[in-house]
Formats: structure tokens, sequence, C-alpha cells
């Protein structure tokens, strides 16, 4: 694998980065970027600007499939994104030709609990209808069953998806005196933490039958691809909510719809739709028992310049290759 003649690799970075992860990048490395904000690299232009590249620093909003890592060729040592999800990246093709792909745990996880228990808490208490009624002039006497939500206190809490995310999010809603906190995942039962929680590994259905808010914090995979679907719904508490703050994916949004519509389910919060950008005219925008946010969970200035920081440490650590800090496992 050639480096390019002054010594320096070669890499692509697909949006305009915080400027601290691009000094560390410049020193290092000859640089090409998309040099846009808010847009996405158009796809052809991806194709021709990876050639020859020895790193690719991404977003989750590019697609590095087969395509891509073929249009980079064999000099290609590591693909390095800016976000904790991977399900962009073309895992199997990375295996095979062995290269390495750096993402960034832990630095967003405590930043995307917090979104997690803001967009809980605006829908069981019904936040935006309160404000849209203050300003639609709607707010008459105070009335002892208006614009009423539904208690934390005492609840069951179900978290889909029990990992950093899941766990962090499961620690700030203890102290808001729910009953229990359940869980389903993966990688099975988490005896340290339910010590520390008091939480319990249910399997799936449990988890839909027992849970009065639902928050989805999983990682998108084969298996939990739609996984919230009608079946899931009619399993679901006719007064639950559903809070998704992983991917739009792990939800056949649909059947989320339906499932509001006809009171399946009460309420619905989601920080992930598909497809993202959500078109305007996307029905689940006409539900007043469903909020809309648009993939913000991890964004603050301090974690976005951290996952910038851990992405760009990830791509130099790679191309050098030493042990990068963080690394998947594939
Ligand atoms: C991620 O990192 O995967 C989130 O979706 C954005 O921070």
């Amino acid at each position: 694998r050639n480096m390019s003649i002054d010594g320096k690799s070669k890499i692509y970075i697909t949006r305009q980065i915080p400027s601290e992860a691009l000094e560390k990048l410049k020193d290092e490395c000859i640089i090409a970027q998309w040099k846009e904000a808010e847009s996405t690299v158009p796809r052809n232009e991806l194709l021709q600007n990876v050639k020859g590249i020895h790193g690719l620093y991404c977003l989750l909003t590019d697609k590095i499939d087969k395509e891509v890592i073929g249009a980079a060729g064999p000099n290609l040592k590591v693909i390095s994104t800016m976000s904790v999800g991977f399900n962009h990246i073309d895992l199997q093709t990375c295996k095979e030709q062995n290269i390495r792909v750096g993402y960034t745990p832990d630095v967003l996880t405590e930043t995307t609990a917090d979104l997690t228990v803001t967009l809980l808490l605006t829908v069981c208490r019904r936040i935006t209808e309160a404000v849209a009624a203050v300003k639609d002039g709607k707010w008459g006497t105070w009335s002892p069953l208006w614009m009423c939500g539904t208690s934390l206190k005492g609840s069951t809490v179900g978290i889909y998806g029990f990992g950093r995310i899941g766990i962090a999010t499961a620690r700030r809603l203890k102290p808001f005196g729910v009953k229990e906190i359940i869980y389903s995942t993966a990688s099975g039962s988490k005896p340290e933490i339910d010590n520390e929680l008091g939480s319990r590994y249910v399997e799936f259905s449990e988890l839909l039958e027992k849970s009065d808010f639902l928050l989805v914090t999983c990682s998108l995979t084969a298996d939990s691809t739609g996984i919230f679907n009608n079946n899931a719904f009619n399993q679901m508490k006719k007064n639950s909510i559903l809070i998704n703050t992983s991917r739009g994916e792990v939800v056949e949004q649909n059947d989320l719809i339906d499932a509001l519509r006809s009171g399946k389910i009460r309420a619905a919060g989601l920080d992930v739709t598909t497809p993202e950008p959500l078109p305007t005219d996307s029905e689940l925008l006409q539900l007043n028992n469903c909020i809309v946010l648009p993939h913000i969970g991890s964004a603050t200035i301090e974690t976005r310049t951290q996952m910038a920081l851990l992405a760009a440490e990830n791509l130099l650590s790679g191309l050098k290759g030493t042990e990068m800090p963080g690394e998947l496992k594939l």
C-alpha cells in the first residue's frame, strides 16, 4: 500500500468538520474534502475523489459500500466515521479487504442519553402541544385536567438496546422514581448494572407487554431492523410511549403511523426517521401524539468536537498501523 511521494497519506473528508479535527489531520495528511457544512457529497463526486486515498473520513450520511471501497482502490487502509453508528459502512467488504474501521463510542454517550430523556419528558408532558396552545391563544383558565400528560414516577421503563447509551439513559431515569427498569438487548443480561440500578433483563415480548415507556437505544443490525412493527405495537400497552434515538430503520414507520392513529400506543418521540430528512408531507408530522426531532442526539458543540477529534485520531492511527482509540472489531 503506497504512500504518496512525500510520505504523506492521502485522505478524503466527506464534509466540513470542526476545525480542531481538521488541524490535526492537516499536519500529517494530504487532504481533499467536500467542504460543505450542510449538504452531503454527491455520489459521483465521492466516487471520483476517493480514488487512490489511504484513508476516508466519513459521516453517517455517506453510504460506504463496495462500490466506494472499490473506487478507492488498494491503497485504502482505514475508514473512520464521525459517528458511533456504523450501519452505513459495508463491514464485510472492509474485513475482506483488511480495511480497518474507526468509530466514536463513549464520547457521545452522555449527550445522547440527555436527549433521550429530553424527548421522553417532552412527549410525556406534551410540551410541544402546550407551547403551541400558549402561542395560539388556547390557554384558558387553569384547569384540572387540561394538558395533562403522564408521570414517570411509578412507571415501568423499558429499554431496547442496553449498551452504553441505554445504560446512561437508565441511570438518568432512576432518580425520577420509576418503579422498574427492564431491558432487552442482544448481549444479554448485565448483572453489574442490575445491581447498580435494580434493572432486569427480559425477553422482547415481555419488554413490549410491560413497558409504559419504551426507549430504543440499540444499534441498527439485521436483527433490530424493523423490529418495532405491527406485531410489536399490537403487544404494547395502549398507554405506552415509544422513544427512538437510535436509527429510523428499527421502526416500521408505516406501522408506527397506524399504531399512533388507531391508539394502539399513546404517543411517540423520534429523533431518527426513514428517510432523513423526513419529508414535510410525512403523515408522522400530522399527528399531535408524535414529536419528531432532526437527529440531534449528539448535537452539542462539546460532543461533536470530541467526536470529530476521535475520528481524526482513529484515522491517523489507522494510517500509521498503530492502535486506534475507537476501532470496530471486524
Ligand atoms: C451516531 O453517532 O451514530 C449518531 O447517530 C449521531 O451522533
